[in-house]
C-alpha cells in the first residue's frame, strides 16, 4: 500500500554528512537532550557574545514564549558574508540567470559584501535603523539579495511581499509593519512579460493616503519610464554612487527580530509571521547542510521566490551561512521552452535542484522531450517542496529528471516552521514517493485525533509538534494573542500545523494536507477567506463560499461558490468580471479557477455555510455528502449539484 522504496545508493551512504545509523544516533540524541544538542550546533555560525542559555521555550496555554540562544549576540549578514571573506572572497555566491537566457551574473562573496555595504549605507542615509520595518517588494535580481541583507546588516527588519501581489495586498502589508521605507523595481520581467513594481507601490502608497511612506528607492531592471516623486523616491543606481562599500555590522541579540513575512491563515486578514536572527539562522544553515548534503564546491538551486519561505531560508539565508554558491533565478519554467530548468542546470552545472511539484506536474505534461534534449549530468540531487507530491509526478522526477541515479528529498516545512521539519536525508533514509518520510534533528511530530489523543503507531490525523526548535517563528508581529489562538489552542501545549497526515509502519509520515480553510494553490497558500471577502467586496455579490478542489496541475484550484444581489443575472461576462476583479483585488495567485453562480448556500437553521457540502460537490464527489437534515434548505443541495462547474 505505501508504493515503493527508493534505498539510499552506496555512493550517498558513504559520501553523505549522515548515514542511516549516523541519522538514529543524531535524532536519539537530539530529542533526548535538546539544550546539549542545540547548544553543540549552535556553534555553526559565529556570534560576537557566545550564548550560556540554549533554550528557553514554552508552549502553555496563554504563556507561548519562545527564545533560543537569548543571551548570545550575532549578526546574519555577518554570518552569510563578512565571516567567509578571508577564505572565500573569490568564490561565487550568487549565481544570477536572467529572464532572458543571454543574461546571467556572477556575483563573488567580495562583491556581495560590497554591494550589501553599499545598499545598506543607502538606507541608512535615509534613516534606516535598527528595528525599523523595510518594505521589499523586488523581482528575482541579485538587488533583492542585496536588500534583505542589508536590513539584516542594520538590523532592521525586512518584509519582502511577492511581486505578483496587487497593489491592495502591497497596501496592506506596509500598513500592519507600518513600513517608513520601500524598496522597489522599475519593472520585473518573467517569461518576457513586465509586471509594473513602481507603478503598484505608487497605487499602494496613495491607497494609504502617503501612509507613512518616507522613501522609495527604485532599482532599475528594465529600464522602462516609471513616475518618481522628487521627494519621497530615488533611483538607486544614483544613491549607490554617494556612498562606500563598507557599512558596519549592527550587534543583534539572538531573540532580535530578522523578518516578517505575511501568510495566509484559515481567517481574516493575512498574519505577520515573525522569525528572529540566532536560531532562525542555525536552523536554516543546518537544515541546507544535512538536507541538500551540501559540500564545499556545490552548487545548488532552489527554483523558489524571495517573495516566499523557501527563497528566504533556502535561496539566502541557510546557504549563504554555509558558504554555498546559490542560484536565483529570474524566469519561469517554460520560457523560452519546456527545457529551460534543465537548460539552466546544464549551463551552470547544478548539482542540487530544488523546486515545486506544481513545476513538476506542469512540466510533465510537456512530454519527456525537453528534459531528454538536455544532460543534466551535473545533477546529483532533487528536492521538492511546498504540497504534497503525487507518487506520479514522484517517479517521474526520479526517472526523467534524475535519470534514476538522483535521491529525490521531499521536504516538509511551513512559512512558521523557519525551516525543514520532516524530510529524508538523501545518504540516510530510504525514499517512499509521496512521503516526506522522517523528522529533522530536534523535531518531534505526533499524529493526534480531533479529540487531541495522541496516536501511537499506524495512524491518521492531524500533525503537531510537542516541542520547540530554533527556527520557529516566535509570535504574529504585533499581535501574540493570535499567535497562540492559531497554533497553540486546538491542542494544549502542542504547535498545531493545521496539516492532516498519515504515520505509516515504518514510522514515515505522508502529509495529506490542510485540514482548515487554507488551501495550496500551485504551492501557494491562500485563505479562502481572503477570496471570499475580495469577492463579496464587488458590488453585484451578495455572498461568497470559497472551497479547494483537485486540480492537475496546480495541486488545488479555488472553487468559488457566488450569491449575486438580487436584481443581477448570472452571465459567463459576470464570471469573467468576478475573476479579473480577485485578481485585481489580491493578485494573480487567487484567481478562481471555476465559480458557480448559487442562488443560496447550505446553510445550518443557525445561518452558519457548511462547506463540508460545498468541498463535496467541488470534488464531484456527490455520492458522499454526509448528513443533510441540518440544513435550512435541504433543497439548495441539489440545485447546486445541477449547476456544478466542469473541472479544467
Ligand atoms: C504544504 C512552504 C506536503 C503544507 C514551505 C504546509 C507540503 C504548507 C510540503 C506550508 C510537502 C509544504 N509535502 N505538503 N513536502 N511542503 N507543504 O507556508 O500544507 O507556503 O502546511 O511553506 O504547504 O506552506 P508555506
Amino acid at each position: 500500500m505505501d508504493g515503493k522504496v527508493y534505498e539510499v545508493p552506496s555512493e550517498w551512504a558513504s559520501r553523505a554528512f549522515v548515514d542511516a545509523a549516523g541519522y538514529k544516533r543524531l535524532y536519539q540524541a537530539s530529542v533526548a537532550d535538546p539544550a546539549a544538542f542545540w547548544a553543540e550546533h549552535g556553534r555553526r555560525i559565529h556570534w560576537f557574545t557566545p550564548y550560556a542559555k540554549v533554550k528557553n521555550t514554552s508552549f502553555a496555554p496563554g504563556a507561548v514564549s519562545i527564545r533560543w540562544y537569548e543571551d548570545g549576540t550575532t549578526n546574519v549578514a555577518y554570518n552569510c558574508i563578512d565571516r567567509h571573506l578571508d577564505t572565500r572572497a573569490g568564490q561565487v555566491a550568487i549565481i544570477w540567470e536572467g529572464d532572458d537566457p543571454s543574461e546571467a551574473k556572477h556575483i563573488t562573496y567580495q562583491e556581495l559584501h560590497d554591494e550589501v555595504c553599499r545598499l545598506a549605507n543607502v538606507l541608512r542615509n535615509r534613516g534606516v535603523e535598527k528595528g525599523d520595518r523595510v518594505t521589499i517588494y523586488m523581482p528575482m535580481i541579485p538587488e533583492a539579495a542585496y536588500a534583505m541583507l542589508a536590513c539584516a546588516r542594520l538590523g532592521a527588519v525586512h518584509s519582502v511581499v511577492f511581486g505578483g501581489f496587487s497593489p491592495d495586498s502591497l497596501a496592506g502589508r506596509i500598513e500592519d509593519c507600518g513600513s517608513k521605507m520601500i524598496i522597489t523595481a522599475d519593472e520585473g520581467l518573467r517569461g518576457g512579460r513586465k509586471v509594473p513594481l513602481k507603478a503598484n507601490v505608487d497605487a499602494a502608497i496613495e491607497r494609504l493616503g502617503g501612509g507613512g511612506v518616507e522613501h522609495v528607492v527604485v532599482v532599475r531592471r528594465t529600464g522602462a519610464e516609471v513616475a518618481m516623486d522628487p521627494v519621497r523616491d530615488v533611483y538607486y543606481h544614483d544613491a549607490r554612487e554617494m556612498v562606500t562599500a563598507e557599512c558596519p555590522c549592527e550587534e543583534m541579540n539572538a531573540e532580535d527580530p530578522l523578518f516578517i513575512l505575511y501568510t495566509s491563515g484559515s481567517t481574516g486578514k493575512p498574519k505577520g509571521v515573525l522569525h528572529t536572527t540566532g536560531g532562525y539562522l542555525v536552523y536554516t544553515a543546518m537544515t541546507h547542510q544535512y538536507v541538500f548534503d551540501y559540500h564545499d564546491g556545490d552548487i545548488y538551486w532552489c527554483t523558489a521566490d524571495v517573495g516566499w519561505v523557501t527563497g528566504h531560508s533556502y535561496i539566502l539565508y541557510g546557504p549563504l551561512a554555509n558558504g554555498a554558491t546559490t542560484l536565483m533565478f529570474e524566469g519561469v519554467p517554460n520560457y523560452p521552452t519546456n527545457s529551460r530548468f534543465w537548460e539552466v542546470i546544464d549551463k551552470h552545472k547544478v548539482n542540487t535542484f530544488y523546486t515545486a511539484p506544481t513545476a513538476i506536474r506542469a512540466l510533465m505534461q510537456a512530454g519527456e522531450g525537453p528534459v531528454k534534449a538536455t544532460s543534466r549530468a551535473s545533477l546529483r540531487l532533487l528536492g521538492s517542496v511546498g504540497e504534497p507530491i503525487n507518487p506520479e509526478a514522484w517517479e517521474w522526477y526520479h526517472r526523467v529528471v534524475g535519470d534514476a541515479r538522483c535521491p529525490i528529498v521531499d521536504t516538509w516545512w511551513q512559512t512558521e516552521t523557519g525551516g525543514i521539519l520532516i524530510t529524508p536525508l538523501p545518504g540516510a533514509i530510504p525514499q517512499k514517493p509521496g512521503s516526506a518520510t522522517l523528522p529533522f534533528f530536534g523535531i518531534k511530530p505526533e499524529v493526534v485525533d480531533a479529540e487531541g489523543k495522541v496516536l501511537d503507531g499506524a495512524a491518521e490525523g492531524n500533525l503537531v509538534l510537542a516541542d520547540s526548535w530554533p527556527g520557529q517563528m516566535r509570535t504574529v508581529y504585533g499581535d501574540h494573542q493570535r499567535f497562540m489562538d492559531t497554533y497553540f489552542s486546538a491542542y494544549p501545549n502542542k504547535y498545531f500545523t493545521g496539516d492532516g497526515c498519515r504515520r505509516d509502519a515504518d514510522g514515515y509520515y505522508w502529509i495529506t494536507g490542510r485540514v482548515d480553510d487554507v488551501i495550496n494553490v500551485s504551492g501557494h497558500r491562500m485563505g479562502t477567506a481572503e477570496v471570499e471577502s475580495a469577492l463579496v467586496a464587488h458590488a453585484k455579490v451578495s455572498e461568497a463560499a470559497v472551497v479547494g478542489y483537485p486540480h492537475d496541475i496546480k495541486g488545488q484550484g479555488i472553487y468559488a461558490y457566488v450569491t449575486l444581489m438580487a436584481d443581477e443575472q448570472p452571465s459567463e461576462e459576470l464570471r469573467k468580471e468576478l475573476a479579473a476583479w480577485v485578481r485585481r483585488e489580491i493578485g494573480p495567485i487567487a484567481q478562481p479557477d471555476l465559480i458557480q453562480f448559487a442562488p443560496s448556500l447550505p446553510k445550518t437553521r443557525s445561518g452558519k455555510i457548511m462547506r463540508r457540502i460545498l468541498r463535496k460537490i467541488a470534488e464531484d464527489e456527490f455520492g458522499n455528502l454526509g448528513d443533510t437534515s441540518t440544513l435550512a434548505d435541504p433543497g439548495v443541495v441539489s440545485d447546486l449539484i445541477d449547476n456544478r462547474q466542469n473541472k479544467q
